[in-house]
Parts: structure tokens; sequence; C-alpha cells
């Protein structure tokens, strides 16, 4: 039986503060269902661990006088993390906060493009505030994390590593302790101490938006590289005073299962047997505990129908007790919210259930001040808390936080030299090298570097693209090449090499040119995304994104070789890119040095590869739209140089009608989506109608509907109302939840053209006994806009965004003319309205 370990740190805290043993603790504010019950874990199925962090005299003296001497306001907020959005210096000495995050779309000065010395400025702001004892409290350094899930890739200019998926096809163990190294290195010149990651996922369904962020669909080569990336973040196990080296904490997630929720849905319920959980999800924890991982995060997600951030079987028997797991666990951000009977302000079944630090971004306050009260009327008991807090503190302790002073006087502190220092570039490239994976090569790869080479498609000469999410802002939008000092394209790599063996290169995105070209590559595929942004319905890419097809496919008519290399965080269903290339290369989401692609593709000149491909599937490639219609090309599967030309015989291709929808996109093109609806509505007496066909006219010739050219023949809707109150529907089949996008910070986009501004404007979402709007100005104007409104607005407006019949209701008051040519969720508005 393991865990001792566990109990008898808990123990030693206890005993030292005369509290009760922990295992007579009752578990007060949660309702612990029986063994057997659905989403209800049996410990002793798992397999045990024995965490080999040593305990040490010195910190454990240090925890027990700390927890001994601090107020119980104390304690509680080192349970508490802030979001930078919403906390400040003042805050952190005022409530004695354990922790503050940077989310994806958080910075310093409330920007997330803050140059590096800012960070490290917070940083120390930060940390200053926490370490202030002129109220005679004890001062317990905070800690700050970051999510630097493929470098340190919420900076500029630094060092952005393949996504995960891309590692994944490398089978590079050793490889990856290096970019944990480097990774680590980097974040500690801008000052943080804590990274979320490495997620440790084993996606199965491949619809899933966050799939790229896990190495592999196979549990066996997901946990062979955990290990690796801990050891290259946190350095060996039996390490102390981590700060004094070139090393951050990491934190393994997310637990449990998120990669294994039925359909792909994020945030969604995976209905597995424990049997599955244990032996695909549960996997990759083992090597991460044998490396001392010092956090572990919560999943989102639900498990038979019971939130992990509530399920007390499996945060605190599974992983505390049955893994030893020694470190402290953190919940996601605001995911507390969704455990059955919390909100995102009050939920003390989150501690109960084992989270010991609660990410409370925007909520932190709230969380604090109830469990405060809770603490403090005894209903969440003391033991339980200090537990908590004793966790923290050890993870402090082996970190060296208490004596390694502010974060600018550490070591690597304002080295900013070493933010994409020339090295670590070149640990990046070689990921690269080493993640391409070859599906097709009809005797034209390696590329001769001394002739005139075509660079196409849309994707060739954007680092942002190549990226994906998760770098520098949170869906990876937003930004451009000129956000990536130092960094190259795939587009740059092709021309270096090209040139550099004496040829030339065009970069054409359209792929025309004016001198016929002895070669063409074409770059295509997925643009950025993370959280339930990237889910879709089906294996495809968004058909916006299908236009390189075509180019190939001339081009190729054109009697030019052609050699496809895709974008992509995830396999999809490509046949026409397949048939219409002669070579087709998947490059995954390289990161910042595209130039490793061009290594391997252009050969030395002399008919030889400079490097040959090593890469091979981390996960099942489809054959059509859905998994379920088969594998094209399995787990495994790689070509490299020695195999002879691949046999060819034209794959089928799917109608555009067959490939299934994106679910975030409810109208778009003039068009409302499959299972979407387009409604007009009046005030008075007037039914609503529904708008099928256009031109159409409805209450009584009031409102006018035709069809305007937007990007597309007839690609918007155009509404003209003569006066009064009408409005624009969408509405679906079935009642809409957005309640995990409206967490998330996501908008309803829509685009739309005003010629004839009406007097005043609404846009809000209804249920069927509820409804939420806000009052937005929209003025005219000479082109369309993306304009967004936070789903939050229509959420504290009252819509009960988890049940919206009609999740999109544009109301104008007063003579109209405005046409709307999409509506979708996502993040990237042109312009924000405010909640009005
Ligand atoms: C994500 C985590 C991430 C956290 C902080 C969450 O929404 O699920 O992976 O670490 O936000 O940005
Ligand atoms: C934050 C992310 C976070 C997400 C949670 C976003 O607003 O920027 O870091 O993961 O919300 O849903």
């Amino acid at each position: 039986m393991t865990g001792h370990k566990a109990h008898a740190r808990a123990w030693l805290v206890a005993a030292l503060l005369g509290a009760v043993s922990i295992s007579t603790m009752a578990s007060a504010e949660t309702t612990s269902s029986p063994p057997g019950a659905p989403g209800t874990a049996d410990p002793d199925i798992w397999p045990a661990y024995t965490y080999p962090v040593p305990t040490r005299p010195e910190h454990e003296a240090r925890i027990s006088d700390l927890i001994t001497r601090m107020t119980v306001e104390e304690k509680i907020g080192q349970l508490v993390q802030a979001d930078l959005c919403c906390v400040t210096p003042a805050d952190v000495k005022k409530y004695k906060l354990g922790s503050i995050l940077v989310g994806g779309n958080s910075g310093p000065n409330g920007n997330d493009l803050s140059p590096a010395p800012d960070w490290l400025k917070a940083a120390d702001d930060f940390y200053l505030a926490s370490v202030d004892r002129s109220d005679g409290g004890a001062g317990v350094p905070i800690i700050w994390g970051t999510d630097a899930v493929h470098g340190h890739s919420n900076i500029i200019g630094a060092t952005i590593f393949p996504h995960n998926i891309g590692l994944g096809a490398m089978r590079d163990p050793a490889l990856i302790e290096k970019i944990g190294a480097v990774t680590a290195k980097e974040i500690r010149v801008t000052g943080q101490e804590w990274t979320f990651a490495p997620t440790v996922a084993v996606p199965q369904d491949f619809r899933w938006g966050r799939a790229y962020e896990g190495y592999s669909s196979n549990p066996e080569l997901v946990a062979s590289y955990v290990g690796a990336m801990v050891r290259g973040l946190q350095g060996p196990p039996t390490g102390d005073n981590l700060l004094a080296g070139p090393y951050v904490i990491a934190s393994t997630k997310h637990f449990l299962a998120d990669g294994g929720t039925d359909k792909g849905v994020d945030q969604g319920d995976s209905s597995i047997s424990e049997e599955a959980l244990r032996d695909i999800h549960g996997v990759p924890y083992g090597p991460a505990i044998a490396e001392g991982v010092s956090t572990v995060m919560v999943s989102f997600s639900s498990w038979q129908g019971v939130k992990m951030t509530g399920n007390h079987s499996l945060v605190t028997g599974v992983l505390k007790d049955r893994m030893d797991f020694g470190g402290f666990v953190v919940s996601d951000w605001n995911a507390h919210g969704q455990v059955a009977g919390c909100t995102n302000e009050v939920c003390p079944q989150a501690l109960m259930a084992g989270v010991d630090m609660y990410m409370a971004p925007d909520t932190w306050k709230p969380i604090y001040e109830d469990l405060l009260a809770r603490a403090k009327a005894g209903t969440v008991p003391m033991a339980r808390i200090d537990e908590a807090v004793a966790r923290i503190l050890r993870v402090k302790a082996r970190l060296g936080l208490f004596d390694a002073g502010k974060p600018s006087d550490r070591p690597f502190s304002g080295q900013y030299e070493l933010l994409g220092a020339p090295e670590h570039r070149a640990v990046a490239r070689e990921a690269v090298r080493k993640s391409l994976v070859l599906l097709k090569n009809q005797g034209v790869l390696p590329l001769a570097p001394g002739k005139r080479l075509l660079v196409a498609g849309d994707g060739a000469d954007d680092i942002a693209r190549q990226s994906g999410g998760w770098t520098l802002s949170w869906q990876g939008t937003g930004i451009d090449n000129s956000h990536f000092p130092g960094a190259t394209s795939i587009w740059t790599g092709f021309k270096q090499a090209v040139e550099a063996g004496g040829g030339s290169a065009v970069l054409s995105p359209d792929g025309s040119y004016a001198d016929k070209p002895d070669a063409a590559v074409v770059v295509f595929g997925e643009t950025p995304y993370a959280e339930f942004q990237g889910d879709r319905a089906a294996l495809v890419l968004d058909p916006e994104l299908t236009a390189p097809y075509a180019t190939m496919k001339k081009l190729q008519a054109q009697g030019i070789p052609v050699i496809a290399v895709m974008i992509t965080g995830r396999p999809l269903y490509v046949n026409p890119a397949l048939n219409a290339a002669d070579a087709f290369v998947v490059a995954w989401l390289p990161g910042s040095e595209g130039a490793g692609v061009a290594d391997v593709l252009v050969g030395d000149g002399r008919g030889k590869p400079r490097h040959d491909f090593t890469g091979t599937l981390p996960a099942d490639w489809p054959r059509a739209a859905q998994m379920a219609d088969g594998v094209l090309f399995p787990y495994g599967f790689g070509l490299d140089y020695s195999a002879s030309a691949t046999p060819w015989t034209a794959l089928p291709e799917l109608d555009a009608s067959e490939v299934g929808g994106d679910s975030r996109t409810w109208f778009a093109a003039g068009n409302p989506a499959s299972r979407w609806s387009l409604w007009v509505a009046g005030d008075g007496p007037e039914l609503e109608t529904r708008i099928t066909t256009q031109p159409a006219e409805a209450f009584g010739g009031r409102m006018r509907v035709t069809a305007e050219n937007y990007r597309v023949q007839e690609g918007a809707r155009r509404f003209a109302v003569a006066g009064g109150t009408t409005s624009v529907q969408l509405g679906n089949l079935d009642p809409v939840d957005v309640a995990r996008e409206t967490n998330g910070d996501v908008m309803l986009l829509v685009t739309m053209r005003v010629w004839d501004a009406p007097d005043a404007v609404r846009i809000g979402a209804i249920g069927p006994s509820s409804e939420g709007f806000a009052a937005v100005t929209l003025p005219e104007t000479e082109d369309y806009v993306r304009y967004g409104i936070p789903l939050k607005c229509l959420r504290d407006a009252g819509a009960d965004v988890a049940r919206l019949t009609r999740p999109f209701v544009l109301e104008t008051q007063g003579k109209a003319d405005y046409a709307i040519a999409e509506v979708r969720l996502g993040s990237d508005a042109e312009q924000v309205l405010p909640c009005g």
C-alpha cells in the first residue's frame, strides 16, 4: 500500500499542529458517492507509485512553523490563484494570495503582447507585495504560473517549439527533455516559476480542438515522454532549491481523461469504464509522479457525469493516496463553477474533493471570501485547509522560493538574449525536422536546391499559423510575422535552402508565376485555434481553407511536381490534396523554426537528402470525414527516403455536403448552418416569420429581405426596415448550450454592414424562460465589420447561456438598412462592442 508517504506528510503537519488526523476529516461539504456509483473510482484497482521527492526535515520544520503562525486569512489566501487580468500587487498584499497566473489573453499592464522586461517587472511587483510583512503577516512568496506549453509561448521572441502532436511524431524522449530544459530556462528569464505543462492528454477523438496539445493517441507513447519533459523542466526528482538552477515547476494536465470525452467535446463527459480510464488516460501519470512532478491540474471534463474538479475518489483517492502524488493539485480556469452545486463564486466542494489551489481568475475574491467564512464557521475542516497549505508550501520550499529573493535577482532573470537564443532555436529546428511525416512521395523529394522553386499556399509565410493556438494570444489569433522576431516561416526556410544551393525561390500564395518553376511547394492547412473553438463535428478542413487544393491541381496539370506541406493540429481528411500532390508532408504545428521543413525537403544538390524523414504518425489518419469511416494511414505510418515511389490509386473525394459542419458557425455566406434557421420578428401581434428564400417580405412589407454580395455571390442577407421594432433571429432545432464558451471569454461574432443606422439596436440571446440583451451602437460603415459581443454580457444581462433557443437576436428600432454575412462564436472580433 503506498499513499503512505502522502499520509505521513499530512500526519506530520497535523501532529505538529495538534490537529486532528486527516483520516477522521469529515467530508463536510461533499456528498461522497458509494463505491461503484457512476463516476466513483475504486483506488485499489489503480497502480501504486512512490513519489520520489525526498522529505526534507528543514523544509518540514519551516512549513509547520509557518502553518502555526499563519492566520486563517493567510492560509485561505495560499489556496487561491488570481489572473493578471483581475488582480493587482495591492490585492496580493492585502489578501496574501498564494499564486497568480497569466491566462492566454492576459499579460502585464493589460497587454498580452507586453515585451519581456514588463513581465519581469510585474513578477517583481507581485513578489514584493507577497513578501511584505509590514502588517505582521508571514509574507509567503507568491508563484506565477503561465501556459508555456510549447516553449515560453506567451513571450514575444521566445523559442516556439512544435505543439505536442508534432513532438509525438518524433518518438524521441531525449529531445523532449532538452525541449523542457530550454523552455524552463526561457521562462526564468522573465521571472515566472511555474508552467502549466506538459499536457499529458491521450486524445481518443481528434474532433477535440485540444487534441494537438497531446503527444499521441497512444498512452505508451505519451507515457514515454512525460517523465522526460518533467525532468527537463524541473530537473531530477531529488533536486532541491530549483530556482538556483535553470528550472521551473511543471504541471501535468488535465487530470483525468481530458482527451477521452465522448465525441471529443471540450470540457465534456467521458462515459468510459474505470478500466479504460486507468489504462488509457491514467497511464501518463505514473512517469509524471515517478519524476516528482510538482503540480497536477484537474480537468474541466467529467467522468460518468461527475466533474473531475469535484471527484474525491479520483483526485484524492487515486491521485493523492493511491498514486502517492506529493505535490499540490490546482484546478482549471473557473472549472470549480461546473461542479454540481457550485458556482464560479462558491465551491467548497473542490477543496473537499482534493483541489489544493483554486484557479479563480476573475473570481478569486468571492472564492476567497466564501472559503474564509466556511473556515471560520468550521464547515470546511481546518485539517483539510492545513493539508492543502502544506502541500503548496512544500512545493515552494522545494523551489527554494523562501530564500530566492525577488525574481529579477535570480539566475537567468533579465538575460533576454536567452529568449530565442541560437542554441535554443537549434533544438526547436531539430524537433521540426524529426516531427515531419511523409505520407506520399512519387520520387519528387528531396528537392534539388539548384533549381527554380515556387512556394505557394496561404500558409507558406505565416509564423502565427504554423505556431497554432496558445501562442502569444490564447487562440493564437490576432498576430502576424512581425510578432516573431528571429523566427523563420516555412517559406523563408525554403528560400534560404534553395538559394544556398544556387537556385531561386519565389513566394506566390495563389500559385501564379512568371517563369515556370521546376517544382512547387504548396503550404496549406488549419488556422490557429485553442480550447473549444477548435472543436469540430467532422475531421475535415474548414471549407474556406481548401482553396489550395485547386492551386495544387492547377500546378499539377501544368506538369509541375507538387509537394503539399500541411500545417495541422490533427489528422484530417485531405484526400483532394493527397491526390493532387506528388508528395505530401505533414508538418503539424512546427512553431518558430519553420526552416526545419526545408532541412528535410531540400536535398544536398547531389541527389541526396541532407536529413531523412524519421517521423511517424502519432495517431491514425482518417479515410473520410469521420474516423468511423476507416483509417487511411495507421498510427506509426511514415515513409522515408529509402522507400520507393508510393504506388498511388486515386482516393475517393467527398462531396462538400458530406463533410459535416462546424458547430461554432451558425450563419455563413448569408445562410443558416444545418439545424439552424433564420427568423425575423416584429413587435405586437405580428407573427415571427422564418426566412427560407429571398427576396422576402415580412410584416406587411415593413421589412424586406434581399441577397447582397459579400466575398461570394449572395454572401450576405440584407434587411431593409421601414420603421418600428423588428429583429433578426437565429434558432437551432435543439436548445444551444454556450456556458463553457461564456466562461472562457468567447464572443458572439457578427459580420455586418450598415447602410442606414437604426435609432436603437440591441443584441441578445433568448431561452425558453430567459433573455439577455445589450444595447449597442452600430454606425453606418463603408464595408463589413466583424463585431464581437462577449457572451458574458448576455449572461450578465439575464440570458441562461446553458439553454438558448434563439442564441442570436439583433433588434432594431426605427428605419434601418443593414446586412449580415456571418454569425459565429469566436474571439477574433475586429471591434468589440461594450456590454452597454
Ligand atoms: C486551460 C488550461 C490552462 C488554463 C490557464 C484553461 O482554460 O484548460 O490548460 O492552463 O486555462 O490558461
Ligand atoms: C483565457 C485562457 C483560459 C480560458 C478558459 C481565456 O479567457 O485567456 O487562458 O484558458 O479563458 O476558458
